[in-house]
């Protein structure tokens, strides 16, 4: 199975970015958290540092709106050339509408799940995604512990992807290192966000290709 590595510049250098993300040209994608304030505590940046990443960024884009009102905003966000935009499930009125949308946009449609919602209601929906976010913690803030709890959760979206034979990738989000990986992609995940395991390295592109063996198998 193919694997993606996606390192969250939510851990890298604030004001340096187009630097820091020199530093993880080797990576699959990149991962931006974008914050409101309001569906988390915390907040990060908006559209115009979004469009200006895309501009200076060697690799694509996946986005991850952690934001209220996702059927106003992701539109706009996609917009902006990004490879792929994730909306959260508890943010979005019309979740399908929204992922139809960003795909006629041409963006991929992702969807992501708190450690709390429920996966179920989605299992029978994703024809309609590219992506299923599954949080491994809660989201808002960086350098956070693995929820282990969440595997049934990935096994699940797993299972009914590859019963429909789908192309929908299975994203993992939170406290993703060179151990965690391991379990999340014994527990099917294919592409990894990890914030903090690369930009805290010494060498981040040297973490990338520990994270890419690891994940491999
Ligand atoms: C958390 C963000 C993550 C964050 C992960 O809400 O969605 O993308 O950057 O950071 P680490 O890998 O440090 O847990
Ligand atoms: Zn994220």
């Amino acid at each position: 199975m193919a694997t993606r590595i996606n390192p969250s510049i939510l851990s890298a250098d604030f004001v340096n970015f187009e630097s820091e993300l020199k530093r993880i040209a080797n990576a699959d994608l990149v991962h931006v958290d974008v914050m409101d304030n309001h569906f988390v505590p915390n907040l990060t940046f908006g559209l115009p540092m979004v469009q200006r990443l895309q501009e200076v960024s060697p690799i694509p884009l996946d986005v991850h709106l952690m934001i209220d009102d996702a059927d106003r905003w992701a539109p706009d966000y996609a917009e902006t050339g990004a490879f792929s935009v994730t909306f959260h499930a508890e943010a979005a009125s019309d979740p399908v509408a929204l992922a139809r949308r960003l795909r006629q946009i041409g963006a991929r449609a992702g969807i992501a799940l708190k450690p709390g919602t429920d996966v179920s209601p989605y299992l029978d929906l994703l024809p309609e995604f590219d992506q299923v976010l599954v949080m491994t913690v809660e989201p808002g803030f960086g350098g956070q512990s693995f929820m282990h709890d969440m595997m049934p959760k990935l096994r699940s979206v797993r299972s009914a992807v590859n019963a429909a034979e789908l192309d929908v990738w299975l994203q993992v989000d939170g406290g993703v290192n060179a151990e965690t990986i391991e379990i999340a992609a014994e527990n099917g995940a294919d592409t990894f966000v990890a914030g903090s395991s690369v930009f805290a390295a010494d060498d981040p592109a040297a973490q990338v290709e520990l994270l890419r063996e690891r994940a491999a198998g």
